[in-house]
């Protein structure tokens, strides 16, 4: 169920002005306000207050990952609430086996791109591993990059209680941050590979991860790969939305990889990616019809041509 249009809250407009947002048309992610005279107020960006109140009127509201201008601008028009540039850009963009080897100079440019080609969705980018894990400093220190140099909303790291401190740290720095529970895929070695966290006993360490990153102040909370009942039971535990991959209909919210939503993968996905689309079929289509018309010189046509 996407988000009604208009059910956001209004705002008034900042008083220091500019940004795209401020003069952009409405691409139906948060409401167009109207003033007193009945005049349609310019669109703005989701925050998170947005999304907190959402959980608390039963609406729920969608996340995509986005590392790029233009499926950020689609994933915004479409109606996707939250992009996220997630440290899955590891996989999906540079190729590597396992997220751990991305780092933040290579996260920021793709943060940067996606926050500039949006007017509506609220950016959030991932910590990536090594950039938080020593010091409640060393995360301020990172995530104060992202809001600067790319200019996101908010930024994510993985962990429970383990990383609450670093969560009081980062919002006392005037920073919102989404946290990631259950599956986590920095920590995949030390879990023994991709598993559903939180079956059986673990139930309740998963339970106080949720308290545990709530209570320290994260607007959100993403679970991986938690059991659907377990998901439910969190979800209505806690304030804050929860976010769901893998963790059933019972989240305020969903998030996907996009190219496992738009099937740009190949390849077999995992049990929780549903295929909204072949892209991957639809692009190879479309470079080998280029490729036979470059061979029989069919293309370039004659109309394409300069005088
Ligand atoms: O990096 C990522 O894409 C993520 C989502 C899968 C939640 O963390």
């Amino acid at each position: 169920m996407p988000m009604p249009e208009n059910s956001l809250p209004s705002e008034e407009p900042s008083p220091y002005g500019g940004g795209v947002g401020a003069s952009a048309p409405s691409r139906g992610v948060a409401a167009d306000a109207a003033d007193s005279a009945g005049t349609a107020k310019p669109p703005r960006r989701v925050r998170t207050l947005d999304l907190i109140k959402a959980k608390a009127e039963g609406r729920r509201w969608a996340m995509l990952t986005s590392y790029d201008q233009y499926t950020a601008a689609i994933f915004e028009q479409s109606g996707v609430e939250a992009l996220l540039v997630g440290d899955s850009a590891a996989n999906n963009v540079y190729g590597h086996e396992t997220t751990l080897p991305v780092t933040v100079d290579e996260l920021i440019p793709l943060a940067r791109a996606v926050s500039k080609a949006t007017s509506r969705a609220l950016v959030v980018a991932d910590l990536p591993f090594g950039s938080y894990e020593i010091s409640d400093e060393q995360a301020v220190a990172t995530a104060v990059r992202f809001m600067k140099e790319a200019e996101v909303h908010a930024i994510k790291l993985e962990g429970g209680v383990g990383v609450a401190s670093r969560i009081r740290a980062i919002t006392s720095a005037g920073i919102p941050v989404m946290a990631h529970i259950g599956f986590t895929p920095q920590a995949e070695h030390n879990l023994g590979g991709y598993k559903v966290q939180g079956r059986g006993d673990a139930a309740e360490a998963l339970l106080a991860d949720a308290h545990a990153v709530a209570e320290a102040g994260a607007f959100s909370v993403v679970m991986e790969m938690v059991p659907a009942e377990l998901a439910a039971q969190v979800t209505a535990a806690v304030a804050i939305p929860t976010v769901g991959i893998g963790a059933g209909a019972g989240c305020d919210a969903q998030v996907l990889v996009w190219q496992d939503m738009a099937g740009l993968r190949p390849g077999k996905a995992p049990r929780f990616v549903k295929r909204y689309a072949n892209l991957h079929s639809i692009l190879s289509e479309a470079v080998g019809n280029y490729v036979a018309e470059v061979k029989s010189g069919e293309f370039p046509e004659p109309e394409r041509n300069f005088e």
